[in-house]
Protein backbone atom coordinates (compact mmCIF):
# COMPACT_ATOMS: atom_id res chain seq x y z
CA UNK A 1 0.00 0.00 0.00
CA UNK A 2 1.41 3.49 -1.19
CA UNK A 3 0.40 6.69 0.77
CA UNK A 4 -0.65 8.60 -2.44
CA UNK A 5 -1.72 5.55 -4.12
CA UNK A 6 -4.10 5.03 -1.26
CA UNK A 7 -5.42 8.86 -1.08
CA UNK A 8 -4.11 9.64 1.95
CA UNK A 9 -1.35 12.80 3.57
CA UNK A 10 1.04 11.58 5.77
CA UNK A 11 -0.33 13.84 8.50
CA UNK A 12 -4.16 12.09 7.77
CA UNK A 13 -2.31 9.08 8.82
CA UNK A 14 -0.52 10.09 11.98
CA UNK A 15 -3.91 11.51 12.67
CA UNK A 16 -5.22 8.16 12.68
CA UNK A 17 -2.51 6.93 14.46
CA UNK A 18 -3.21 9.63 17.25
CA UNK A 19 -6.46 8.45 17.43
CA UNK A 20 -6.71 4.87 17.39
CA UNK A 21 -3.37 3.13 18.82
CA UNK A 22 -3.33 2.48 22.17
CA UNK A 23 0.13 1.70 22.43
CA UNK A 24 1.55 5.64 23.59
CA UNK A 25 3.51 6.86 20.26
CA UNK A 26 7.61 6.48 20.11
CA UNK A 27 7.83 6.41 16.44
CA UNK A 28 9.04 8.30 13.75
CA UNK A 29 7.34 10.62 11.88
CA UNK A 30 7.07 9.61 8.70
CA UNK A 31 5.06 6.29 6.88
CA UNK A 32 7.65 3.78 6.36
CA UNK A 33 6.63 2.90 2.77
CA UNK A 34 9.59 0.90 0.89
CA UNK A 35 12.32 -1.44 2.22
CA UNK A 36 15.44 -1.95 -0.22
CA UNK A 37 18.55 -3.87 0.94
CA UNK A 38 20.32 -1.56 3.40
CA UNK A 39 18.04 1.15 3.09
CA UNK A 40 14.29 2.24 4.11
CA UNK A 41 12.28 4.11 2.08
CA UNK A 42 9.76 6.80 3.23
CA UNK A 43 6.17 8.53 1.82
CA UNK A 44 7.97 11.09 -0.21
CA UNK A 45 10.80 8.80 -1.49
CA UNK A 46 12.92 10.19 0.92
CA UNK A 47 15.89 7.31 1.82
CA UNK A 48 17.17 6.51 5.33
CA UNK A 49 20.42 4.42 5.72
CA UNK A 50 19.10 1.86 7.77
CA UNK A 51 21.80 0.82 11.37
CA UNK A 52 18.51 -0.85 12.58
CA UNK A 53 17.07 -3.44 10.96
CA UNK A 54 13.44 -3.69 12.22
CA UNK A 55 15.41 -4.04 15.81
CA UNK A 56 17.76 -6.89 14.98
CA UNK A 57 15.42 -8.39 12.39
CA UNK A 58 15.99 -7.60 8.99
CA UNK A 59 19.52 -9.25 8.87
CA UNK A 60 19.38 -10.28 4.79
CA UNK A 61 18.37 -6.68 4.03
CA UNK A 62 14.87 -5.45 3.60
CA UNK A 63 12.45 -7.10 1.38
CA UNK A 64 15.02 -9.39 0.76
CA UNK A 65 14.10 -10.68 -2.88
CA UNK A 66 14.20 -14.16 -2.11
CA UNK A 67 12.53 -14.09 1.45
CA UNK A 68 10.22 -12.27 -0.51
CA UNK A 69 9.66 -14.65 -3.20
CA UNK A 70 9.27 -17.72 -0.28
CA UNK A 71 6.72 -16.06 1.35
CA UNK A 72 4.74 -15.39 -2.12
CA UNK A 73 4.99 -18.67 -3.21
CA UNK A 74 3.99 -20.01 -0.08
CA UNK A 75 0.74 -17.71 0.07
CA UNK A 76 -0.36 -19.57 -3.14
CA UNK A 77 -0.07 -22.78 -1.09
CA UNK A 78 -1.00 -23.10 2.28
CA UNK A 79 -1.52 -20.16 4.61
CA UNK A 80 -2.26 -21.68 7.92
CA UNK A 81 -2.79 -25.25 8.90
CA UNK A 82 -3.43 -25.32 12.12
CA UNK A 83 -1.18 -27.42 15.06
CA UNK A 84 -2.40 -30.42 13.64
CA UNK A 85 -0.66 -30.49 10.22
CA UNK A 86 2.41 -30.72 9.47
CA UNK A 87 3.88 -28.94 6.31
CA UNK A 88 7.06 -29.41 4.11
CA UNK A 89 7.91 -25.44 5.20
CA UNK A 90 7.81 -26.80 8.86
CA UNK A 91 9.98 -29.42 8.87
CA UNK A 92 12.23 -28.56 6.39
CA UNK A 93 12.66 -25.95 9.07
CA UNK A 94 12.91 -27.98 11.85
CA UNK A 95 15.79 -30.02 10.47
CA UNK A 96 17.63 -27.16 8.79
CA UNK A 97 17.49 -25.08 12.05
CA UNK A 98 18.54 -28.31 14.54
CA UNK A 99 21.44 -29.53 12.20
CA UNK A 100 22.86 -25.93 12.01
CA UNK A 101 22.87 -25.03 15.11
CA UNK A 102 23.74 -28.30 16.84
CA UNK A 103 20.42 -28.93 18.58
CA UNK A 104 18.03 -32.34 17.97
CA UNK A 105 14.82 -30.98 18.77
CA UNK A 106 12.35 -27.81 17.87
CA UNK A 107 9.36 -26.32 19.50
CA UNK A 108 8.25 -23.35 17.39
CA UNK A 109 6.35 -20.20 18.36
CA UNK A 110 5.49 -16.96 16.54
CA UNK A 111 8.00 -14.12 18.84
CA UNK A 112 11.15 -13.80 21.13
CA UNK A 113 8.98 -13.42 24.29
CA UNK A 114 6.64 -16.79 23.11
CA UNK A 115 10.41 -18.58 22.26
CA UNK A 116 11.41 -17.54 26.22
CA UNK A 117 8.12 -18.95 27.35
CA UNK A 118 8.85 -22.24 25.68
CA UNK A 119 11.77 -22.60 27.55
CA UNK A 120 11.07 -21.18 30.96
CA UNK A 121 7.84 -23.75 30.82
CA UNK A 122 10.22 -26.62 29.44
CA UNK A 123 12.66 -26.18 32.27
CA UNK A 124 10.40 -25.29 35.35
CA UNK A 125 8.60 -28.54 33.97
CA UNK A 126 11.76 -30.62 33.98
CA UNK A 127 12.80 -29.43 36.96
CA UNK A 128 9.47 -30.68 38.65
CA UNK A 129 9.14 -33.38 36.77
CA UNK A 130 12.38 -35.35 37.76
CA UNK A 131 13.56 -33.24 41.50
CA UNK A 132 10.11 -32.10 43.04
CA UNK A 133 7.89 -29.77 43.06
CA UNK A 134 9.96 -26.83 44.43
CA UNK A 135 12.59 -27.14 42.11
CA UNK A 136 11.37 -24.40 39.33
CA UNK A 137 13.61 -21.26 40.40
CA UNK A 138 15.44 -19.63 37.68
CA UNK A 139 18.44 -16.91 37.95
CA UNK A 140 18.79 -14.39 34.97
CA UNK A 141 20.99 -11.80 35.05
CA UNK A 142 20.52 -7.46 36.26
CA UNK A 143 19.90 -5.76 33.63
CA UNK A 144 18.71 -8.59 30.80
CA UNK A 145 15.62 -8.17 28.70
CA UNK A 146 13.99 -11.09 27.55
CA UNK A 147 10.60 -10.07 26.71
CA UNK A 148 6.83 -9.09 27.47
CA UNK A 149 4.45 -11.75 28.17
CA UNK A 150 4.73 -12.57 32.31
CA UNK A 151 7.32 -15.72 32.03
CA UNK A 152 9.49 -13.37 29.76
CA UNK A 153 8.74 -10.59 31.52
CA UNK A 154 9.37 -12.04 35.21
CA UNK A 155 12.65 -13.02 33.95
CA UNK A 156 13.72 -9.74 32.59
CA UNK A 157 16.05 -8.31 35.43
CA UNK A 158 15.04 -5.00 35.07
CA UNK A 159 12.22 -4.41 38.48
CA UNK A 160 12.42 -0.39 37.84
CA UNK A 161 12.02 -0.43 33.91
CA UNK A 162 8.95 0.78 32.41
CA UNK A 163 8.57 -3.15 30.77
CA UNK A 164 7.73 -3.98 34.38
CA UNK A 165 6.60 -1.29 36.48
CA UNK A 166 2.63 -1.15 37.42
CA UNK A 167 2.57 -4.64 36.17
CA UNK A 168 3.97 -6.22 39.14
CA UNK A 169 3.41 -8.92 40.86
CA UNK A 170 5.98 -11.12 38.24
CA UNK A 171 6.25 -14.70 38.16
CA UNK A 172 7.52 -16.25 41.59
CA UNK A 173 10.57 -18.21 41.06
CA UNK A 174 12.84 -15.87 39.32
CA UNK A 175 16.11 -14.09 41.12
CA UNK A 176 18.38 -11.58 39.09
CA UNK A 177 22.27 -11.98 39.60
CA UNK A 178 24.91 -9.57 38.06
CA UNK A 179 25.71 -9.89 34.84
CA UNK A 180 29.28 -11.03 34.69
CA UNK A 181 29.62 -12.07 37.92
CA UNK A 182 30.20 -15.91 38.46
CA UNK A 183 30.14 -15.72 42.23
CA UNK A 184 26.65 -13.38 42.17
CA UNK A 185 24.86 -16.24 40.25
CA UNK A 186 26.52 -19.21 42.43
CA UNK A 187 25.16 -16.75 45.77
CA UNK A 188 21.63 -16.54 44.10
CA UNK A 189 21.18 -20.60 43.32
CA UNK A 190 19.88 -22.77 45.96
CA UNK A 191 18.52 -26.08 46.39
CA UNK A 192 15.29 -25.15 44.12
CA UNK A 193 17.18 -23.31 41.44
CA UNK A 194 16.76 -25.57 38.25
CA UNK A 195 18.49 -23.39 35.50
CA UNK A 196 20.48 -20.46 34.66
CA UNK A 197 19.20 -18.14 31.97
CA UNK A 198 21.50 -15.27 30.21
CA UNK A 199 21.85 -13.31 26.83
CA UNK A 200 25.16 -14.05 25.41
CA UNK A 201 25.21 -10.35 24.75
CA UNK A 202 22.66 -7.96 26.72
CA UNK A 203 21.13 -6.38 23.94
CA UNK A 204 18.48 -4.01 25.32
CA UNK A 205 20.46 -3.42 28.70
CA UNK A 206 22.93 -1.65 27.01
CA UNK A 207 25.08 -3.94 24.43
CA UNK A 208 27.25 -5.58 27.25
CA UNK A 209 28.91 -9.01 25.81
CA UNK A 210 29.29 -11.93 28.23
CA UNK A 211 33.19 -12.67 29.26
CA UNK A 212 34.15 -16.32 28.19
CA UNK A 213 34.85 -17.21 31.47
CA UNK A 214 31.71 -15.83 33.08
CA UNK A 215 30.00 -18.44 30.49
CA UNK A 216 32.05 -21.64 30.86
CA UNK A 217 31.94 -20.69 34.88
CA UNK A 218 28.00 -21.14 34.56
CA UNK A 219 28.34 -24.03 32.33
CA UNK A 220 30.71 -25.96 34.71
CA UNK A 221 28.78 -24.60 38.02
CA UNK A 222 25.42 -25.95 35.66
CA UNK A 223 27.01 -29.40 35.26
CA UNK A 224 27.95 -29.73 38.62
CA UNK A 225 24.82 -28.93 40.03
CA UNK A 226 22.38 -30.83 37.87
CA UNK A 227 20.93 -27.17 36.46
CA UNK A 228 20.05 -26.35 33.34
CA UNK A 229 21.71 -23.37 31.04
CA UNK A 230 19.56 -21.70 28.94
CA UNK A 231 20.85 -18.94 26.40
CA UNK A 232 18.16 -16.67 24.87
CA UNK A 233 19.91 -16.03 21.45
CA UNK A 234 16.65 -13.79 20.29
CA UNK A 235 18.84 -10.86 19.28
CA UNK A 236 22.18 -12.35 19.02
CA UNK A 237 21.35 -15.34 16.89
CA UNK A 238 21.47 -16.28 12.93
CA UNK A 239 25.10 -14.10 12.03
CA UNK A 240 24.10 -11.14 14.55
CA UNK A 241 27.41 -11.15 16.51
CA UNK A 242 29.57 -12.48 14.17
CA UNK A 243 28.84 -16.30 14.23
CA UNK A 244 25.66 -18.65 13.43
CA UNK A 245 25.20 -18.84 16.96
CA UNK A 246 26.75 -16.67 19.38
CA UNK A 247 27.49 -19.53 21.79
CA UNK A 248 29.19 -20.90 18.96
CA UNK A 249 31.70 -17.99 19.41
CA UNK A 250 31.79 -18.41 22.96
CA UNK A 251 32.36 -22.42 22.34
CA UNK A 252 29.90 -22.69 25.42
CA UNK A 253 26.94 -24.42 24.67
CA UNK A 254 23.44 -24.27 26.28
CA UNK A 255 20.74 -26.86 27.28
CA UNK A 256 18.24 -24.41 25.19
CA UNK A 257 18.67 -22.12 23.18
CA UNK A 258 15.75 -19.16 22.37
CA UNK A 259 15.56 -17.63 19.05
CA UNK A 260 13.89 -15.43 16.90
CA UNK A 261 14.07 -11.92 15.36
CA UNK A 262 16.43 -12.66 12.31
CA UNK A 263 15.35 -16.22 11.68
CA UNK A 264 12.23 -15.06 10.15
CA UNK A 265 13.26 -12.16 7.82
CA UNK A 266 10.81 -10.17 8.98
CA UNK A 267 7.90 -13.00 9.55
CA UNK A 268 7.02 -13.49 13.19
CA UNK A 269 8.38 -16.42 13.91
CA UNK A 270 10.41 -17.65 16.86
CA UNK A 271 11.73 -21.06 18.21
CA UNK A 272 13.41 -22.74 20.87
CA UNK A 273 16.22 -25.57 20.41
CA UNK A 274 17.07 -28.11 23.11
CA UNK A 275 18.37 -32.04 23.58
CA UNK A 276 16.20 -34.93 22.86
CA UNK A 277 16.32 -35.92 26.39
CA UNK A 278 15.00 -32.95 27.70
CA UNK A 279 12.65 -32.44 24.82
CA UNK A 280 10.55 -35.22 26.00
CA UNK A 281 9.63 -32.85 29.17
CA UNK A 282 6.84 -31.61 26.49
CA UNK A 283 3.95 -34.48 26.30
CA UNK A 284 1.47 -33.70 23.82
CA UNK A 285 -1.11 -31.04 24.90
CA UNK A 286 1.76 -29.86 27.28
CA UNK A 287 2.80 -26.68 25.11
CA UNK A 288 1.30 -25.24 21.88
CA UNK A 289 -0.13 -22.60 19.76
CA UNK A 290 -2.50 -22.32 17.06
CA UNK A 291 0.15 -19.71 14.65
CA UNK A 292 3.10 -21.86 15.63
CA UNK A 293 4.98 -23.47 12.51
CA UNK A 294 3.04 -21.17 10.76
CA UNK A 295 3.72 -22.26 6.67
CA UNK A 296 4.41 -18.85 5.79
CA UNK A 297 6.62 -17.67 8.33
CA UNK A 298 8.85 -21.24 8.04
CA UNK A 299 9.17 -20.84 4.29
CA UNK A 300 10.63 -17.31 5.33
CA UNK A 301 13.21 -18.61 7.82
CA UNK A 302 14.03 -20.95 5.37
CA UNK A 303 14.77 -18.64 2.45
CA UNK A 304 16.25 -16.29 5.68
CA UNK A 305 18.79 -18.83 6.20
CA UNK A 306 20.00 -20.01 2.90
CA UNK A 307 20.71 -16.24 2.46
CA UNK A 308 23.18 -16.08 5.73
CA UNK A 309 24.81 -19.08 5.47
CA UNK A 310 25.03 -18.88 1.06
CA UNK A 311 26.32 -14.96 1.67
CA UNK A 312 28.41 -15.83 4.86
CA UNK A 313 27.03 -12.94 6.72
CA UNK A 314 28.10 -13.98 9.92
CA UNK A 315 31.38 -13.75 8.67
CA UNK A 316 30.76 -10.44 7.20
CA UNK A 317 28.87 -9.30 10.43
CA UNK A 318 32.44 -10.21 12.03
CA UNK A 319 35.06 -8.31 9.36
CA UNK A 320 32.83 -5.43 9.25
CA UNK A 321 31.54 -4.99 12.96
CA UNK A 322 35.33 -5.10 13.87
CA UNK A 323 36.20 -2.29 11.10
CA UNK A 324 33.04 -0.26 12.03
CA UNK A 325 33.30 -0.26 15.98
CA UNK A 326 37.15 1.12 15.34
CA UNK A 327 35.32 4.11 13.31
CA UNK A 328 33.14 4.98 15.61
CA UNK A 329 35.84 5.79 17.85
CA UNK A 330 35.94 8.91 15.96
CA UNK A 331 32.26 10.14 17.40
CA UNK A 332 32.33 12.93 19.69
CA UNK A 333 31.92 12.40 23.31
CA UNK A 334 32.55 8.61 22.96
CA UNK A 335 33.01 6.47 26.53
CA UNK A 336 33.31 2.95 25.09
CA UNK A 337 32.13 1.58 21.90
CA UNK A 338 31.52 -2.13 22.52
CA UNK A 339 29.50 -4.98 21.16
CA UNK A 340 30.36 -8.11 19.06
CA UNK A 341 29.77 -8.55 15.52
CA UNK A 342 27.25 -6.61 13.86
CA UNK A 343 25.69 -5.80 17.46
CA UNK A 344 27.15 -2.54 18.71
CA UNK A 345 26.77 0.06 21.35
CA UNK A 346 28.20 3.49 21.89
CA UNK A 347 28.50 4.61 25.30
CA UNK A 348 29.01 8.73 25.57
CA UNK A 349 30.07 10.63 27.89
CA UNK A 350 26.76 12.83 28.03
CA UNK A 351 23.16 12.12 28.60
CA UNK A 352 22.77 12.95 24.74
CA UNK A 353 22.05 9.53 23.31
CA UNK A 354 18.07 10.09 22.63
CA UNK A 355 18.91 13.46 21.01
CA UNK A 356 21.70 11.42 18.96
CA UNK A 357 18.91 9.03 17.58
CA UNK A 358 16.42 11.77 17.14
CA UNK A 359 18.67 14.04 15.00
CA UNK A 360 19.90 10.60 12.68
CA UNK A 361 16.87 10.29 11.84
CA UNK A 362 16.44 13.82 10.95
CA UNK A 363 20.05 12.95 9.11
CA UNK A 364 18.29 10.18 7.49
CA UNK A 365 19.56 7.40 9.16
CA UNK A 366 18.38 4.65 11.20
CA UNK A 367 19.68 3.91 14.42
CA UNK A 368 17.79 3.33 18.42
CA UNK A 369 19.15 4.77 22.10
CA UNK A 370 18.91 2.02 24.42
CA UNK A 371 19.22 4.61 27.32
CA UNK A 372 20.17 8.16 28.16
CA UNK A 373 23.64 7.41 27.36
CA UNK A 374 23.85 4.45 25.14
CA UNK A 375 23.10 3.86 21.44
CA UNK A 376 22.44 1.09 19.68
CA UNK A 377 23.82 0.16 15.94
CA UNK A 378 22.09 -3.30 14.44
CA UNK A 379 22.53 -2.60 10.39
CA UNK A 380 21.06 -5.68 8.01
CA UNK A 381 24.72 -8.27 8.10
CA UNK A 382 24.77 -7.29 4.16
CA UNK A 383 26.45 -3.62 5.12
CA UNK A 384 29.83 -2.92 3.85
CA UNK A 385 32.67 -1.15 4.91
CA UNK A 386 31.59 2.24 3.02
CA UNK A 387 27.96 1.84 4.64
CA UNK A 388 29.42 1.73 7.90
CA UNK A 389 31.84 5.35 6.47
CA UNK A 390 28.26 6.38 5.23
CA UNK A 391 27.00 6.17 9.10
CA UNK A 392 30.11 7.39 10.75
CA UNK A 393 29.52 10.34 9.04
CA UNK A 394 25.83 10.85 9.61
CA UNK A 395 26.33 10.13 13.60
CA UNK A 396 29.69 12.61 13.68
CA UNK A 397 26.75 15.62 12.42
CA UNK A 398 23.92 13.80 15.04
CA UNK A 399 26.24 13.68 17.79
CA UNK A 400 27.27 17.84 17.14
CA UNK A 401 23.74 18.95 16.73
CA UNK A 402 22.40 16.63 19.93
CA UNK A 403 25.18 18.69 22.03
CA UNK A 404 24.45 22.36 21.14
C1 LIG B 1 17.23 -10.87 24.01
C2 LIG B 1 15.77 -10.70 23.70
N1 LIG B 1 14.90 -11.63 24.14
C3 LIG B 1 13.58 -11.54 23.88
C4 LIG B 1 13.07 -10.48 23.17
C5 LIG B 1 11.60 -10.39 22.89
O1 LIG B 1 11.36 -10.69 21.56
P1 LIG B 1 9.95 -10.31 20.88
O2 LIG B 1 9.89 -8.81 20.85
O3 LIG B 1 9.99 -10.94 19.53
O4 LIG B 1 8.88 -10.89 21.75
C6 LIG B 1 13.94 -9.47 22.71
C7 LIG B 1 13.42 -8.31 21.97
O5 LIG B 1 14.03 -7.30 21.82
C8 LIG B 1 15.32 -9.59 22.98
O6 LIG B 1 16.20 -8.67 22.56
Amino acid sequence: MKVKEMGYTKEELLEIADKYLAEPARRWNFIEEQGDGIYVYDEEGNRYLDFFAGIAVSSTGNCNKKVSEAIAAQCKQVIHASNYAYTMPMLLLAKKVCDTVGMEKIVFQNSGTEANEAMIKMARKYGTDNFGLEKYHIVTAKNSFHGRTYGALSATGQPDNACQAGFQPMLPGFSYAEFNNLEDFKQKCTENTIAIMVEPVQGEGGVYPADKEFLQGLRDYCDEKNMLLLYDEVQTGWGRTGSIMAYMEYGVKPDMISMAKAIGGGMPIGVMCTSEKLAKTFSAGAHGSTYAANPVCCAAALAEIDEILENHLAENAKEVGAYFMEQLKKLPYVKEVRGKGLMVGVEFTKPIAFEVKHQAVENKLLITAVSQDIIRLLPPLIVTKEDCDEAVRLLIKSVHEAAM
